[in-house]
């Protein structure tokens, strides 16, 4: 049995999915941010030769497998996002804590930080990205203040100056509106639609039929994602074709279709609250070749 781990965390999945295959698969893991990568090797010492970690985005696992021998998957598990140990201070993503406005989930990306973001966006821009966060009534009123306010420069400052332009009648109890537009940020800043949809569209030719893909989804936008690509079809006939040509078809049978914990799960572990469960099993895949082609 061959499993994708596309987010391997600090590889608590992992370990569980190695104790339940015993030594009958390998599991490959992909994660992006190497200082959890670390923590995940340690984690799993005692499984060795049964696994194997790329510090690498998941969006170009395939490049990394050639060589491996390993040409299909049985399953594909992605517990998205990021893990609790990213809204630490070591991590640059605290809402309380004067950091610098980083949001990258690697440390040498080379691409641009949240603070490239915040400090140059025009005010519509940062109105567009605000509004896409879901902070839809207030997205103009944010917008302004922090071009005001700029140049912000921690992390502290943005969520305070976010804090105190949506008036606090409309804000969630405990809750900080600064939260989701961080969460948003990051997610621009890493790109991490575009990553899924690698992800999904390589997996396609990569997992067998009957092979299974698992996401775990924290935000709406992530979950919608999913979804849509799980109860596609992928073909891109024209409309009035009478029958497939393209050999681009695919089709999924939904096993889980946006399942939440239950209380007992989320008292456990209170970073589950916002989770959602998303699965198919493919039924089939497009014919023989890469999504390149
Ligand atoms: C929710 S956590 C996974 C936790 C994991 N299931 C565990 O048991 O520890 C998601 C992880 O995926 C990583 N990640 C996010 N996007 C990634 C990408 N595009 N490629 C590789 N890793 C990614 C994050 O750095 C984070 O550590």
């Amino acid at each position: 049995m061959q499993i994708l781990e596309a987010c391997l965390g600090l590889g608590g999945h992992t370990k569980r999915f190695l104790e339940i295959i015993g030594d009958r698969g390998h599991i490959w893991g992909f994660e992006l941010d190497p200082r959890v990568a670390e923590e995940a090797r340690k984690r799993l010492a005692g499984f060795e030769g049964r696994f194997t970690i790329f510090e690498a985005n998941f969006r170009d696992f395939d490049l990394h497998l050639k060589g491996t021998g390993v040409k299909r998957f049985d399953a594909l598990f992605g517990d998205l996002g990021i893990g609790y140990y990213h809204l630490g201070e070591k991590y640059g993503q605290a809402l309380k804590k004067d950091l610098p406005i980083d949001f990258l989930l690697a440390p040498s990306l080379g691409i641009p930080s949240g603070a490239e973001l915040i400090e140059s966006a025009s005010e519509a821009e940062l109105r567009r990205l605000i509004w896409e966060a879901g902070e839809r009534r207030f997205a103009g009123r944010v917008a302004k203040a922090i071009v005001n306010r700029r140049p912000v420069c921690t992390t502290g400052n943005l969520a305070r100056i976010i804090e105190a332009a949506v008036p606090r009648k409309f804000q969630k109890p405990g809750v900080s509106p600064a939260q989701r537009i961080f969460a948003h940020i990051r997610a621009v800043v890493n790109d991490e639609r575009g990553a899924l949809a690698e992800l999904m569209n390589k997996l396609t030719y990569w997992l067998r039929p009957g092979g299974r893909a698992v996401f775990l989804c924290y935000t709406s936008s992530e979950f919608s994602q999913v979804r849509k690509y799980l109860k596609g079809k992928g073909c891109i006939c024209p409309a009035e074709s009478p029958k497939c040509v393209c050999g681009k078809g695919y089709a999924y049978k939904v096993l889980a279709d946006g399942e939440r914990p239950t209380d007992e799960e989320i008292s456990a572990n209170p970073s589950a609250r916002s989770a959602r469960l998303a699965a198919g099993e493919l039924l089939y895949r497009p014919e023989e070749g890469t999504s390149e082609e």
